[in-house]
């Protein structure tokens, strides 16, 4: 039994060496499972020829180590549940405990993700998955200080925190945890490692464990919201993905760019750029915040359902582009301005049908050297990942997400948009009372500028938040952006739902307006309602609701309500944000 243990122990302890960590394979897992409950049906609408069942090769490996190590972990645990429970702590113990969150418990049930994903709010009790465990932690999270971190995985894994705050790897906390488990994680089956090869996902690059993922196949995912606020620059890994086809593989030394002015005209000039020519053309740098026009989504699905990836508060990251000037590059080729025109970018990533994805702007917006379009090569200095565009991609200040064309192949000045599906039948935004049977795309307009925006980041909604006992307040942090350029002016909060409004400090950057393309991070002390100070001396709920809007240069302000703004498609969810918390 002893060689059994200091088996386990050991191969715990080569588990983070490995090429990729057993909990990174878990919340893949988690994720695989999570994309087919969450987003999978809505993917398989979307690109019906590319959906899929789960990575094969990631159930693979994560059997793998299975097979190997859960046997002793288990013989492990019948001994442990045996014992007494004064029985002293061996120097082993907090190894092997390491192992209770890969190991299936015979005495407790077996979950579905859906059904761990389902209680992600106090009301519905909060459960989490780590490893192969379930557990209920609901109680925790509302009386603990940390609970806000527990938070952030509501309703799913909690390893890739766990990856990070490497505090809680100690017996202490794993024995507190396993008190909390009520079951085991559902989902383990045996790959066909060769249909994983011929996948068109089969070269999909590597994401960082702590992105959400709203699908697995296209990859989207945006990281927790906790944690966005907290750099000005969003780090490059954690930034949000939003990809509608599988990844292309692009070699840098044969990259090419098209562009083609001729405006239609057959025989007109083209021009092709390699990576290296692109380069070589004068670098610019621009602060551009971009966001998904499908931020905030799942807000507005609260009031009535919508056809989209239930995207969260976290589809936007702010970062530093830098790359070649479109302006520069158009006028080169002598392309001049004409309010009719459009620009056509078309990326490496096919449909089932061959089309690429495709998307357009008004020409006035990529000649205008105010504008600040650029064929970007690098995100916060750093070139660009697989995921956000390597080699090229199209950043199109101030404009919704779905313009900025990632793999970048082809530049087309045309007299008319994109007729890709993405200009054409989606991101358009439409009347609350238009419904599927009255719907007409090709009579709403494209979104290009996006409207006033703000989110709350922390507290996080049902987080037990401490009041400053000296002023009676707590300390509210978030994001607010406007697109078109226009700056964010003031960020505004209440506790009382509107009586009274407690302005918001800004972080930003000095750009001047009309180009201020970059986000705001605002930090407010909301002081505690009297009223609500008074029901938590009573020993009330003391519940409080908080809510934001954003005010930018053109004085702009968010509309109050989802219900007025509602459309089919989800769009423009730019309502006040709201966000109910419990005060300690
Ligand atoms: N470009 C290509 N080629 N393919 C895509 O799927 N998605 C668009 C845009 N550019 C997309 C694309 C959408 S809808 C958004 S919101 C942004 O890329 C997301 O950029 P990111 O994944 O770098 O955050």
């Amino acid at each position: 039994m002893r060689l059994l243990w200091q088996r386990a122990v050991r191969l715990q302890k080569l588990m983070p060496q490995t090429h990729l960590a057993p909990h990174t394979h878990a919340r893949r897992l988690l994720a695989t499972t999570s994309a087919s409950a969450r987003g999978g049906g809505q993917e398989e609408k979307e690109n019906p020829k590319w959906s899929s069942p789960g990575s094969k090769a990631e159930i693979f490996l994560y059997g793998a180590f299975w097979a190997g190590g859960l046997g002793l972990g288990y013989v492990w645990l019948t001994r442990r549940y045996s014992s007494t429970p004064d029985e002293e702590v061996k120097p082993d113990d907090e190894a092997v405990a390491r192992l209770w969150h890969i190991t299936p418990r015979k005495d407790l049930p077996t979950y579905k993700t859906e059904q761990v994903e389902q209680h992600n709010a106090p009301d519905k009790g909060i459960w989490v998955t780590y490893g192969l465990g379930v557990y209920d932690v609901t109680e925790f999270a509302e009386n603990h200080p940390g609970g806000d971190k527990i938070m952030m995985a509501a309703g799913s894994a909690i390893d890739p925190f766990w990856a990070i705050y490497q505090q809680h790897n100690t017996l202490e906390v794993l024995e507190l945890l396993e008190s909390f488990r009520i079951g085991n994680l559902e989902g383990l089956t045996v790959p066909n490692a060769e249909e994983e090869l011929g996948s068109p996902w089969a070269q999909e690059p590597e994401r960082h464990a702590l992105l959400k993922p709203a699908s697995k196949r296209p990859f989207n995912a945006e990281p927790p919201i906790g944690l966005l606020a907290e750099k000005f620059y969003t780090p490059n890994e954690m930034f949000y993905v939003r990809n509608h086809l599988p990844v292309p593989v692009l070699v840098p030394e044969e990259y090419e760019l098209e562009i083609d002015t001729s405006g239609g005209e057959q025989g007109g000039p083209l021009l092709t750029l390699t990576l290296a020519q692109i380069k070589a053309l004068p670098r610019h740098t621009v602060t551009a915040a971009i966001m998904c026009g499908g931020n905030r989504r799942s807000e507005m699905t609260d009031i009535k359902a919508v056809k989209g990836l239930s995207w969260g508060a976290g589809a936007v990251g702010n970062a530093k582009w830098s790359g070649a000037r479109l302006c520069d590059v158009l006028r080169e080729q002598g392309v001049q301005p004409n309010e009719s025109m459009h620009v056509i970018f078309e990326g490496a990533d096919l449909d089932p049908t061959s089309h690429p994805y495709g998307a357009s702007i008004p020409l006035s917006k990529a000649l205008d050297p105010r504008g600040d379009v650029l064929l970007a090569y690098e995100m916060n200095d750093e070139p660009l990942t697989r995921d956000h565009g390597y080699p090229i991609r199209v950043i199109v200040p101030g404009v919704v997400g779905a313009r900025n064309v990632k793999w970048l192949t082809r530049i087309m000045v045309a007299d008319h948009e994109s007729d890709s599906h993405w200009q054409q039948n989606d991101y358009k935004g439409f009347s609350p009372s238009t419904d599927w049977d009255t719907v007409d795309f090709s009579k709403a307009e494209a979104i290009q500028a996006m409207p006033v925006t703000s989110a709350i980041c922390t507290p996080l909604p049902g987080e037990r938040v401490k009041v400053d006992p000296q002023g009676g307040y707590i300390t509210v942090r978030g994001y607010a952006w406007s697109g078109g350029g226009r700056k964010i002016l003031r960020v505004d909060l209440t506790g009382d739902e509107g009586k009274t409004w407690h302005v918001a400090e800004l972080e930003q950057e000095d750009s001047p307006d009309g180009r201020h393309y970059g986000w705001s991070l605002w930090t407010a002390r909301l002081p505690i309602p009297e009223e609500q100070q008074q029901r938590r001396k009573a020993g009330g709920s003391g519940e409080l609701e908080i809510w934001a809007k954003a005010v930018d240069s053109a004085y702009n302000v968010q509309p109050e309500k989802f219900e007025h703004i509602w459309n089919l498609r989800g769009v423009l969810a730019n309502a006040y944000h709201k966000v109910k918390v419990k005060l300690a």
